[in-house]
């Protein structure tokens, strides 16, 4: 029985909670170890990260799996992340359906290993029907390009007369972004000590709380998990209101 867990308020959850899980090659080095075997003992983090928000019901984890610069790793390492990924959908997915858990995938697909794409879209494919809770997954994921991509895509319908200018508002923008059906972040936490955003949804962010712990990836566990949204329970969200505005609301 967790008693951190028990401090939490089913009433003020975060609808989306999203994680830069970092840390992974600093813990394996930290054992003498090759950066891979970080990756290797960063699954079950993930699991934990989960578990901790399926059972409070978290209906939105977005977790940053795999950035565009990532690409720009040592090839080794970029395959060794490749295969963890296709083996652990391989013997998570029955586990993501049984959870009740809809998995959705944001980022440049296009770029991925066709097996590893394949896959993806087989995981989406089987939970689409799933209501408990969403996870989405950030592969090959840039902040920058998917703004870009949406201004593009705004602009060839202005074009094409489908959109007008002074129609183009948050909402509109937001219709155009990979995270148009998710709503938007209420918390962010990022592992590993680094106080940065690296290029992680930069506009959905925009009145998240933001958390940085001093925990590295492999060791996160469902405690610190549940200890970030009591955390994040107490802090008085105040987009732009005074606290008194705040709390006659
Ligand atoms: C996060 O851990 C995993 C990915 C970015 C894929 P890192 O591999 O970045 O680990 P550090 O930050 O170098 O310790
Ligand atoms: C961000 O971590 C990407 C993921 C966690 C997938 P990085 O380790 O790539 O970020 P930087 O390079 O430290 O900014
Ligand atoms: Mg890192």
């Amino acid at each position: 029985m967790s008693l951190i867990k028990d401090k939490i308020d089913p009433e003020k959850l975060p609808q989306h909670v999203a994680i830069i899980m970092d840390g992974n090659g600093r813990w394996a080095k930290s054992r003498g170890e090759e950066r891979t075997f970080g990756h290797k003992n960063a699954i079950n983090a993930v699991r934990n990260a989960i578990n901790a928000c399926n059972e409070i019901n978290i209906p939105y984890l977005t977790l940053y799996t795999f950035s565009s610069e990532n690409w720009n790793r040592p090839a080794e390492e970029v395959d060794t992340l490749m295969n963890l990924l296709t083996e652990t959908l391989l013997v998570e997915a029955d586990e993501i359906f049984s959870k009740g858990l809809r998995m959705h995938v944001i980022g440049d697909l296009e770029k991925l290993p066709p097996l590893v794409r394949e896959q993806l879209l087989q995981v989406i494919d089987l939970t689409k029907e799933n209501t408990k809770g969403n996870l989405v997954l950030a592969i090959s994921y840039g902040s920058q390009k998917e703004i870009l991509n949406a201004v593009k895509n705004i602009s060839s319908d202005v074009k094409e007369g489908k959109v007008e200018v002074e129609n183009i508002d948050e909402k509109l923008f937001e219709s155009y972004l990979y995270t148009k059906d998710f709503p938007p972040i209420d918390l962010l936490i990022r592992t590993s000590g680094e106080i940065r955003i690296s290029n992680f949804l930069l506009w959905q962010i925009a009145y998240a709380e933001l958390q940085f712990l001093n925990v590295l990836w492999p060791d996160f566990t469902k405690d610190i998990f549940f200890q970030c949204i009591v955390d994040y329970q107490n802090k008085e969200r105040r987009y732009g209101l005074t606290g008194e505005q705040v709390k006659i609301q």
